[in-house]
C-alpha cells in the first residue's frame, strides 16, 4: 500500500526551501485529485519520521497550505483536505465553445496599422557588436541596485510604495533628480519641474503631444534621430531640416526659416549631435536660444549621453541659461547605467510638467515607484556618481582603442572624428564598400553593425559604438569587418 510519505517527492539538496516542496507536492496531488477532498492527513510528527526531516518542517508545509486554503483543521481531530478547494474554475461562456485556432493572429475589426511604426526592434544580443552607442551593462551596479530595491520593497508598506501614487514620480527620485540635475548641469529646477518617466523616449512623446498640432513645423537636423522623427511626424507636425555641420544644427538656417513661417519646435542634441556625434559650441546654443525667446519656440534639448566626456569640460546644457522658460529638457539612466533601466526625466516650467503628469496618467498612470525608490537610493549613497566616473574612465579608455584601431586597420576605407565624448563613432564607408553588404559579411562572422539605413539611406555612414565592447572584443571585432571588408 502506498504510504502518504512515498507521494511526496522532495530533494533536500535542492534550494527550494523544504517546507514549500512538501506544501507544492502536496497542493499537487490535491489537484490530481490523488489525495481527495475530505482526507485525513498523517500528524506532523509521524509524516516528519516518515520523510526523515524536523517535525517543524512539515508544520511550516502545514500552515502553508492551510493559509492558501488547501487544508482545514477540525478542533481535536486533525488536519484535512478543504472541500473548498481554492482553485477558481471559471465557468465557459458558452457550452460548445467555437475552435480558437486562428483566431488570435488576426483582429476581426479595422484597427489603423500605421507604415511609419513598422520598423526593426532593437535587442541585447549575446553576438559581438559595435552597437548605436550603448553602454556596457556588466559595468552598472547591480548588486548596490538590488540591495536598494531590497531595502525599499521591506519597507514598501510602511513608506505607501505599494498603491497608487504620484503620476509624476515618486517623490524621493523627483526631488533627488533636481538636485543632481542643478549640481552636476547647473539647472535651475526644483521638485515641480521633474517628471520622472520610463526613458526619455516618453519624455520626448508627451512634449511633442502637448507643444505640437497638426501642420506646426518642427526643425530637425539633416541628420536626426529617426525615433523622435517618428514622434513628431505621428503629432501630424511638418518636419523640416537644417543642416548640421562640425558644431552641431545651423542656427543661422534656423534664424532664415524663423523670418518666412512660424516654428513650433526645435529637437537639438547639442553635446553630441545624434548620429554625428559633433558638439555645439556655446555661443551657437546661446543665439538658439535668443532665437527661441525672439520668435517663442519649443527648444527639445534631449540630453541623452551628457554624462561621458573625454578631452574637456562639458558645455552646460541650454536648459541651464534659458530664464523664459522656452527649453524642455529630457534624459535618462539608460545611456548612464543600462536600456533595461527605464528611468528617465523631463526637466521643464512647472505648467507643463503638471500638463505633461496629466497626460501621462492616461497610458501609464505612474511610474514603476518601487524600482525609483529604489534609483532614488542609489543616488543618495553616491553609487551612481561612483558608477558614472568607473564607467566614463573606462569608455574614454575604449574609445581611444576603438579609434586607433579603425585607423590603423580601416583607415583606407572609413573616415571619422575622433568623438570627444559619448559612446560611439560616426563612421563613414568609402562608396566602395557598401554598409549593407559589409553589415551582411559582418554577422556571417559573428559580428553586428549597423547596415546605416537606420540613420540614412544615401550615406553610407553608421555609428560603431565602443563603449559596451572590451578590448578583446574590440580587437576582435575589427579583425572581422577588416576580413568582411
Ligand atoms: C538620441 C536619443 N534620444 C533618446 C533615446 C531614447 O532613450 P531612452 O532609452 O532613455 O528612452 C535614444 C536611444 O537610443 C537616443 O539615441
Amino acid at each position: 500500500m502506498l504510504t502518504f510519505a512515498s507521494l511526496l517527492t522532495i530533494n533536500k539538496s535542492e534550494k527550494t526551501p523544504l517546507f514549500l516542496q512538501i506544501s507544492t507536492a502536496i497542493s499537487d496531488q490535491i489537484r490530481r485529485g490523488v489525495i481527495p477532498a475530505g482526507s485525513q492527513l498523517p500528524g506532523t510528527r509521524a509524516l516528519a519520521e516518515s520523510l526523515g526531516i524536523h517535525r517543524k518542517t512539515v508544520v511550516a508545509a502545514y500552515e502553508e497550505l492551510l493559509a492558501q486554503g488547501w487544508l482545514e483543521t477540525k478542533a481535536s481531530s486533525g488536519t484535512f483536505v478543504s472541500h473548498k478547494l481554492p482553485e477558481l474554475r471559471p465557468k465557459a461562456l458558452q457550452k460548445n465553445p467555437p475552435q480558437l485556432a486562428g483566431s488570435s493572429h488576426k483582429a476581426g475589426f479595422e484597427f489603423h496599422k500605421d507604415p511609419l511604426l513598422q520598423r526593426p526592434v532593437i535587442k541585447g544580443t549575446s553576438t559581438l557588436a559595435f552597437n548605436d552607442g550603448f553602454p556596457d551593462v556588466r559595468l552598472a551596479p547591480w548588486e548596490a541596485l538590488s540591495r536598494a530595491f531590497r531595502t525599499v520593497v521591506r519597507q514598501g508598506y510602511r513608506k505607501n510604495l505599494l498603491f497608487y501614487s504620484d503620476v509624476y514620480g515618486e517623490p524621493s527620485l523627483r526631488s533627488t533628480m533636481a538636485a543632481y540635475l542643478r549640481e552636476t548641469r547647473g539647472l535651475p529646477v526644483t521638485e515641480e519641474n521633474i517628471l520622472i518617466t520610463r526613458g526619455s523616449t516618453m519624455g520626448l512623446y508627451l512634449t511633442a503631444n502637448l507643444v505640437l498640432r497638426p501642420g506646426d513645423l518642427v526643425i530637425v537636423g539633416e541628420i536626426s534621430y529617426g525615433s523622435a522623427n517618428l514622434i513628431f511626424q505621428k503629432t501630424g507636425a511638418t518636419l523640416q531640416s537644417v543642416p548640421v555641420d562640425e558644431r552641431g544644427l545651423d542656427v543661422n538656417a534656423i534664424a532664415a526659416i524663423c523670418q518666412k513661417k512660424r516654428v513650433r519646435m526645435v529637437y537639438v542634441t547639442p553635446h553630441h549631435h545624434y548620429p554625428t556625434t559633433v558638439t555645439m559650441p556655446a555661443e551657437r546654443r546661446l543665439s538658439l536660444l535668443q532665437l527661441a525667446q525672439v520668435h517663442g519656440f519649443c527648444v527639445l534639448e534631449d540630453d541623452y549621453d551628457y554624462d561621458f566626456h573625454y578631452d574637456c569640460n562639458p558645455v552646460l546644457p541650454l536648459a541651464g541659461a534659458d530664464s523664459g522658460g522656452h527649453v524642455v529638457y529630457t534624459g535618462s539612466l539608460c545611456k548612464a547605467i543600462s536600456p533595461a533601466l527605464r528611468i528617465g526625466y523631463v526637466a521643464a516650467p512647472a505648467d507643463l510638467v503638471a500638463s505633461m503628469g496629466q497626460l501621462r496618467r492616461i497610458i501609464d498612470r505612474q511610474g514603476d515607484q518601487l524600482m525609483e525608490a529604489a534609483v532614488a537610493i542609489l543616488f543618495k549613497e553616491g553609487e551612481v556618481r561612483r558608477h558614472l566616473k568607473k564607467a566614463q574612465k573606462t569608455y574614454h579608455q575604449r574609445r581611444d582603442l576603438f579609434c586607433e584601431l579603425l585607423k590603423s586597420e580601416l583607415g583606407e576605407v572609413v573616415e571619422f572624428a575622433r568623438p570627444t565624448g559619448g559612446m560611439a563613432v560616426w563612421a563613414t564607408f568609402d562608396k566602395k564598400v557598401l554598409l549593407p553588404d559589409l553589415a551582411f559579411r559582418a554577422k556571417q562572422q559573428g559580428l553586428l553593425i549597423s547596415d546605416g539605413t537606420n540613420y540614412s539611406s544615401h550615406l553610407n555612414a553608421a555609428r560603431l559604438g565602443f563603449a559596451s565592447v572590451n578590448e578583446a572584443e574590440m580587437e576582435l571585432g575589427m579583425a572581422i569587418l577588416k576580413r568582411a571588408i
